[in-house]
């Protein structure tokens, strides 16, 4: 979890700010963003940003929850199936749990922790990042009801989108709908595994009984995916045109491996990811994406990490192999940081310098990017290895966290719009998010049931501000010429996810240990100007 020795923070704090330094003379900076480089407040963002989790929630909620204008919802769900499926998270703005990116969600949100646990705990936040984790693991535990069937989804799209109603007030299907050995899931087992596994490390010593359980669920699904291989939008047509798999199985299969690899320390899941690296497209597929779909730049990573940690214990045919895994998680790395040589390798930006990636919800590529970033750059810390080699040059180990820092910077309003794409952080943030729940009155203010299409001409279609705001929730974001439109009916832009802020949560936490240490050795000046990178 730590980000090294004392000794290497200092050096780390010096370079960091030499760099900042030399970079000064390139920035453009927004002068309203500039007004608002002083107060940027990671802290505050890493708190909002886990609130948002508590506005997603669906099921019963407790005496503790937050969010003032959400109420119980999706209480019978799994009813009609004859099994309990109460609780989990509404994926976006819809109602529908799409088991794939809940856990993918619920992986990062663990990743999260298991990086970043101790900055998480210094901000005051340990608590409730824990319960954001655990919204997820206790409905993963309900949706595995035999070690060989896993309910992946309650709710379809199609119905779900046909209305807008708030969830207390839901009148669409709630059918579940579950894949089994008949008609298997490797996606979406993968992922649970890769999540209840994930989570398993984060209770570990907090509570280990639980953590143990997570465990047993995690290898079952593990082996349940790997077992009866297939994909999983061929077995569950409903899937299909809202999140379907165009990476396959196979990075989600070396995905759980790996993160059961860290939990259980266990040999047999590091052969397996020795063992299949080629044939699962581990040591095979470049890419410059990471997302709720293709996760083999986290797979790259993890494994670099653990060639990083064990590089000498290694047999000869385990080095090479994990090597290969490097050199794939440095094509991503250095593809987002535009030093590969060819430009088709290197992921676009905005003329203000967001990554950019496609504009359907590109926030999604950006968070995952400032993550994996993130945590890359701590591995490289924590190793002899001072810097990131790509083809155009070396990246020292303060670039790599300051671009990881430009890209969220941007999300909080440095940027020509001068918009905080997180929302309720700062003074301009997007006000029609499209969420039913957030821009319908709340339940707890007005209980009259408002039916399907009547939330559409009641509520979407205002031209004002949501009624309510969907604090710390990270939207689609702007285009490829930095431009936001933000309407409701413009999801594109205006859409939050859940798998769009879990990433933050890990960023968020590590910039504001970073910030309050540069903040000692600085001078007051220097702060603001600091905070802005191109
Ligand atoms: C690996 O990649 C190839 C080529 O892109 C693809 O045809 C195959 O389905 C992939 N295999 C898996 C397990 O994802």
């Amino acid at each position: 979890m730590e980000g090294g020795s004392e000794e290497y923070r200092t050096r780390n704090i010096s370079r960091n700010l030499h760099f900042l330094f030399l970079l000064f003379p390139l920035l453009v900076l927004h002068p309203a963003a500039a007004a608002r480089a002083a107060s940027t407040s990671y802290k505050e963002a890493l708190s909002k940003s886990l609130l948002y989790f508590e506005a997603q929630r669906s099921g019963r909620l407790p005496y503790d929850h937050r969010v003032p204008w959400r109420s119980h919802s999706g209480i019978t769900d799994g009813l009609e199936q004859g099994v309990d499926l109460v609780g989990g998270y509404y994926d976006a703005g819809d109602h529908v749990k799409f088991g794939l990116p809940m856990a993918f969600t619920t992986t990062m949100l663990a990743w999260s922790v298991v990086e970043f646990g101790d900055e998480i705990a210094a901000a005051g936040e340990l608590k409730h990042a824990l319960e954001a984790i655990k919204w997820g693991t206790d409905y993963f535990i309900k949706a595995h009801t035999h070690p060989n069937v896993l309910w992946a989804q309650v709710g379809d799209g199609d119905t779900d989108h046909y209305c807008w109603q708030r969830p207390e007030d839901m009148t669409t299907s709630r059918q579940a709908y579950k894949v089994d050995e008949e008609h298997p899931g490797s996606e979406v087992a993968g992922e649970t595994a890769a999540a209840m596994a994930a989570a398993s490390m984060v209770f570990k010593d907090i509570n280990p009984h639980y953590s143990h359980i997570l465990l047993l669920h995690a290898q079952e699904l593990f082996e349940f995916g790997d077992k009866f291989r297939g994909k999983y939008d061929d077995s569950l047509e409903v899937v299909r045109s809202y999140y379907p798999s165009t990476s396959g199985y196979g990075d989600e299969l070396l995905w759980a491996a790996l993160w059961l690899h860290q939990a259980t320390r266990k040999e047999e899941y590091l052969d397996y990811l020795i063992q299949n690296a080629e044939e699962l497209n581990g040591t095979t597929w470049a890419i410059s994406e990471f997302s709720w779909d293709i996760k083999y730049a986290g797979v790259q990573i993890l494994a670099s990490k653990l060639l990083m940690e064990r590089g000498s214990e290694l047999e000869d045919e385990q080095r090479s192999t994990l090597e290969q895994y490097r050199s794939k998680a440095e094509h991503y790395l250095c593809s987002c940081l535009n030093m590969n040589d060819d430009d088709v390798d290197n992921v676009d930006r905005t003329p203000a310098g967001l990554l950019f990636i496609r504009p359907w919800n590109n926030m999604q590529y950006v968070t995952g990017a400032a993550f994996l970033l993130t945590v890359y750059s701590g591995y490289l810390a924590e190793s002899d290895h001072g810097a990131l080699h790509c083809p155009q040059g070396s990246v020292g180990l303060p670039e790599l966290l300051s671009f990881a820092k430009s890209q969220a910077d941007y999300i909080l309003g440095f940027n020509p719009e001068g918009i905080s794409y997180l929302v309720g952080y700062g003074e301009r943030y997007p006000r029609r998010v499209h969420h039913r729940a957030a821009s319908s009155v709340s339940y707890k203010a007005d209980k009259a049931f408002i039916g399907c299409a009547q939330g559409y001409d009641e509520w979407y279609c205002r031209r004002g501000e949501n009624p309510n705001v969907l604090v710390g929730a990270v939207v689609g974001g702007p285009d490829e010429k930095d431009e936001f439109r933000d309407a409701r009916g413009n999801h594109m832009q205006t859409e939050a996810c859940t798998y769009n802020t879990a990433p933050m949560v890990g960023v968020f936490a590590k910039l504001s240990e970073l910030v309050g240490e540069l903040v000692e050795g600085t001078q007051p000046a220097e702060e603001g100007e600091g905070f802005a990178y191109k």
